[in-house]
C-alpha cells in the first residue's frame, strides 16, 4: 500500500470542530460552538443566483474572478475604506480561508515563519503547517481586552519571520483594534520588512467601534487584505471571498495558485456577490443591530450571574471566564451534563486559557438558556461560595 504524506498528517485538527461533533451526537444540545451565522442569505441574493444559473451563467470564469464583480468588490473597498482600490488589485476567492491559504504559499516559503495572534482561529495554523511554514504567536492578552500590545508582536519577531496575520473584529475574542494599533503594526511590518496579512471576516460587523484596516497604513504594498461575504451576508456555504493584493507580483502569484488549485470561484456565487454588494443593505445592518442585543443581554446575564467574561467590540464571539486551565474538560462535561456546546479556549492557544467562546450566533433564547446553564454548571464545579470570589477580567472599553 503507498503511505500518506506526514506533512498532511501534521496539520493540526480544530478542536470546536471536535465539539461541535460530539454535540451533533446529542439531540437535545444548545450549540453555541459554532461561528457561522443564523440568519438567511438575503432572498434578492439567492435570487441573482437564481437568475444568473437559469441564464447559463454556470461556466468558469478567469481565475481571479469577473471582470464585474472585481470593479463592485473594488469600490466596495474603496468606499469603506477611504482608500483608492482598482480592480487589478483584487483576487475573487473561494472564500477568505481559500485566499488566505493561497497568500501564505504565494509569499512565504516552506520554513519561514508565519506569525498569528493568539489566541488564534485554528484554521490560520493548519493552513500554514499544510504550506509548509513555520508558526509563531503574539499575544493578545485578556487583561488588555485580547488587543495585542505592538511591543509584544515585535518581541516575538524572529530572523524566519517573513509576515504577521492581523485579525480585527478577531475570532474568537470579538476584540477590534483600535486605530493606533493597527497603524502601529504596520510601521512594525515595514520596519521588519514583513508582510501584513489582515483577515477581515468580521469587518462589517462592529459595535459602535470604526474597523480600522491596516490596508489605510500601507505605503509600499505589503498589505493584504482578506475578506469574505459568508459573515456580512450570511453566506457561509457561497463561498465567496476576495483579496486586496496591492503588490503586482503578489497579485500575479496568488491568482496564479488559484488556477492551480480551485480554477475559479464559483461562476453562481459570482453572481450573487454582485447582488449582495450592490444591493440594499438593510439586512446587513440589521444583522449587526441583531449580534449587538445579544452581546449585551449575554454580558447582563453573565454579570448577574457573577461569571467574568470579555466584552466583545465585534464579531459574534464573547470569551467567558471559566476560572480554570482545562476548558477542554469544562466543555465536554458542559456538553454532558447540561447539553450545552462551547468552543474551549485550549483550541485557540495559550492567550485563551480559562476560557470558553461562545458564539452569539444562535437564537436569544438558546443563547441565554445556554449561558444559565454554563453559570449553574461553573456553580456546582465551584460550590456556592466561589463565584462571587471570582477575580473579574477588565472589560474591553465601553463601545460609544
Ligand atoms: C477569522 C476567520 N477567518 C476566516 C474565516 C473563513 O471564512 P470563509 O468562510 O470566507 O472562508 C473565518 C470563519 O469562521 C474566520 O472566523
Amino acid at each position: 500500500m503507498p503511505t500518506t504524506s506526514p506533512a498532511a498528517a501534521r496539520v493540526p485538527r480544530s478542536g470546536i470542530r471536535t465539539l461541535m461533533e460530539l454535540a451533533l451526537r446529542d439531540p437535545e444540545a444548545l450549540h453555541l460552538e459554532i461561528g457561522e451565522p443564523d440568519l438567511r442569505t438575503p432572498g434578492h441574493v439567492v435570487d441573482a443566483a437564481a437568475a444568473a444559473a437559469r441564464a447559463g451563467t454556470t461556466g468558469y470564469t478567469s481565475s481571479i474572478g469577473t471582470d464585474a464583480l472585481r470593479a463592485v468588490l473594488a469600490a466596495e473597498v474603496a468606499r469603506s475604506l477611504g482608500r483608492p482600490t482598482t480592480p487589478e488589485e483584487v483576487v475573487v476567492t473561494h472564500g477568505a480561508m481559500n485566499g488566505l491559504a493561497l497568500a501564505f504559499s504565494a509569499l512565504l516559503a516552506p520554513g519561514e515563519e508565519l506569525l498569528l495572534p493568539d489566541p488564534e482561529f485554528p484554521n490560520w495554523r493548519m493552513a500554514a503547517v499544510a504550506a509548509g511554514l513555520r508558526v509563531g504567536t503574539y499575544p493578545a492578552r485578556a487583561e488588555a481586552g485580547f488587543v495585542p500590545r505592538p511591543a509584544d508582536v515585535e518581541a516575538a519577531i524572529t530572523p524566519a519571520t517573513r509576515a504577521i496575520l492581523v485579525n480585527s473584529p478577531n475570532n474568537p475574542t470579538g476584540a477590534v483594534y483600535p486605530a493606533e494599533v493597527v497603524a502601529e503594526l504596520v510601521a512594525i511590518a515595514r520596519r521588519h520588512d514583513l508582510w501584513v496579512l489582515s483577515d477581515e471576516c468580521y469587518d462589517a460587523i462592529t459595535f459602535g467601534v470604526p474597523h480600522v484596516s491596516p490596508l489605510v497604513h500601507d505605503t509600499d504594498g505589503r498589505v493584504v487584505l482578506f475578506r469574505t461575504l459568508s459573515k456580512t451576508y450570511a453566506m457561509t456555504g457561497w463561498r465567496l471571498g476576495y483579496a486586496v493584493v496591492p503588490h503586482a507580483g503578489a497579485h500575479d502569484l496568488i491568482g496564479h495558485l488559484a488556477e492551480a488549485t480551485v480554477a475559479c470561484p464559483s461562476s453562481v456565487s459570482q453572481a450573487a456577490a454582485v447582488a449582495a454588494v450592490t444591493g440594499p443593505q438593510g439586512s446587513v445592518a440589521e444583522a449587526v443591530a441583531t449580534y449587538r442585543s445579544r452581546r449585551d443581554a449575554a454580558v447582563a446575564l453573565l454579570a448577574a450571574r457573577g461569571v467574568p467574561c470579555v466584552r466583545p467590540d465585534g464579531a459574534f464571539y464573547l470569551m467567558v471566564d471559566v476560572g480554570t486551565r482545562d476548558t477542554d474538560g469544562f466543555a465536554r462535561r458542559l456538553l454532558a451534563d447540561r447539553h450545552v456546546a462551547v468552543a474551549p479556549g485550549s483550541t485557540f492557544g495559550g492567550a485563551a486559557d480559562g476560557f470558553v467562546r461562545v458564539s452569539l450566533a444562535a437564537a436569544p433564547e438558546v443563547l441565554l438558556t445556554g449561558l444559565d446553564r454554563l453559570a449553574d454548571q461553573l456553580d456546582e464545579e465551584r460550590g456556592a461560595l466561589v463565584p462571587a470570589c471570582a477575580a473579574p477580567v477588565p472589560q474591553a472599553a465601553p463601545a460609544a
